[in-house]
């Protein structure tokens, strides 16, 4: 089973509510002791302020609404919109999300120290409520030193499996490819983090495999027009049954392997889920 869930004691926090969805949380996270001693902790969806108390959370609900994620929107195709914001300008906004986040992570994550990221929001639009609801993020280190291009990602429970992870997984790699990098996310990779990273890097290598000119394929273009980093773009073709290693001299040699590319779009493309249009993107690199 995906995910080990940590059992937790009877007077510790359970639930967060969010909008109307109440939400079983997965993991601890370190809000101050007396929200993180009520079973149901109450989010503004609108600040992500954290209440233990459901008529203070409403009234303040009455005064803190809007209709958007603070931030810019760099993104908008269909339903879905990507808002873009700084840590340092939307401190309290980003301490919140982090927050939120550790209840479904098992890993350390930062809370307090969110000034040197961006952070990258998916909404989906409800035309009755003419609300952006929040769906998911992931956040971003501003200057890198690393070839990391995601430092922490999450959909929330509520909508993951809908292909919405994967959808914020390729815009992380359509901001890598518009600064002319390459990425990977930051380790270690959660179990959930791992079979999503997994996924997506198979399905963009079968794309890829399909779609250029056979006498161009190599490992540092499959790497360029992905923006994924040479090992991942390895994975990627191992599970597409399309890389053969000749053990003695360490050397590999992509074989595409149609039947198997072909039968990983399809499965893929049967779901029906959201894709990424990349001429979208209103975003350029910040140097
Ligand atoms: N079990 C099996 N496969 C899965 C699962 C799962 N629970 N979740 C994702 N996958 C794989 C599947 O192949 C899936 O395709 P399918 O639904 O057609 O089978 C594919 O990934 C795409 O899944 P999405 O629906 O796009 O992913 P989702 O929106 O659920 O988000 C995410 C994935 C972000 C990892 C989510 O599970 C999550 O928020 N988990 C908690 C936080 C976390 O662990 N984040 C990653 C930490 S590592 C890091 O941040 C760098
Ligand atoms: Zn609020």
């Amino acid at each position: 089973k995906l995910a080990t869930k940590i059992q937790k004691s009877n007077d510790s926090l359970k639930y967060i509510q969010i909008r109307n969805f109440k939400i079983r949380t997965w993991y601890t996270s370190p809000y101050p002791e007396e929200y993180n001693s009520t079973p149901t902790l109450y989010l503004c969806e609108n600040c992500l302020k954290y209440i233990n108390d459901k008529y203070i959370l409403e009234r303040h609900e009455q005064k803190c609404f809007e209709y958007h994620p603070p931030g810019r929107q760099i993104y908008q195709n269909g339903l879905n919109s990507i808002w873009e914001i700084d840590g340092y300008k939307n401190l309290n906004y980003c301490q919140n999300l982090c927050l939120m986040a550790k209840l479904f992570l098992n890993s350390k994550t930062l809370y307090y120290d969110v000034e040197p990221f961006m952070f990258y929001i998916l909404t989906e639009y409800d035309p009755e409520t003419q609300k952006h609801n929040f769906v998911g993020y992931f956040s971003k280190e501003k200057v890198n030193t690393t070839h990391y291009n995601v430092s922490c990602i999450l959909t929330l429970p509520i909508y993951q499996r809908k292909g919405y992870g994967n959808l914020l997984i390729d815009f992380s790699y359509l901001l890598t490819k518009a600064e002319f990098k390459c990425g990977t996310p930051e380790k270690p990779l959660s179990e959930l983090g791992l079979v999503s990273y997994r996924n997506y890097w198979k399905l963009t290598i079968a794309y890829l495999l399909k779609s250029i000119d056979s006498s161009s394929i190599s490992i540092r273009e499959l790497a360029k027009q992905s923006g994924m980093l040479d090992n991942d773009v390895i994975v990627g073709l191992e599970l597409c049954q399309s890389l053969l290693r000749n053990y003695s001299t360490g050397e590999y040699m992509i074989i595409v392997n149609i039947p198997k590319i072909t039968e990983i779009i399809q499965r893929w493309e049967s779901k029906g889920y959201v894709k990424l249009d990349a001429r979208k993107l209103l975003w350029k690199p910040l140097i």
